[in-house]
């Protein structure tokens, strides 16, 4: 099993327009792990992995919008 990571997540922010839905979310999968996202209504788990696969807007209010790479 690879140690590098098939997915890293790190500081990730994503804005609806002005309304900020994550928060800095971070996460780390290796090859061969499964991971489950956990939360209420609402708390961003649909939009994680919209922004994971490249369909939320990452930037917004000029703030940092965190980074999505796959080193492994
Ligand atoms: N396209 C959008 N435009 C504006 N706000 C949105 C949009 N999609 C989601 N939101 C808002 O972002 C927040 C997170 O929604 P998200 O769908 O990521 O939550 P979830 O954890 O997947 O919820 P659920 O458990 O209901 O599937 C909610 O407040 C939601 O209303
Ligand atoms: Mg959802």
């Amino acid at each position: 099993m690879s140690a590098l990571p098939v997915v890293q997540v790190e500081d990730l922010d994503v804005y609806y327009g002005t309304s900020q839905i994550l928060f800095g979310v971070g996460l780390s999968v290796r090859k061969g792990e499964t991971m489950a996202l956990l939360g209420r209504n609402g708390a961003g788990k649909s939009t994680t992995m919209k922004a994971i696969m490249g369909l939320a807007p990452r930037a917004g209010a000029g703030s940092p919008c965190g980074a999505i790479w796959s080193p492994g």
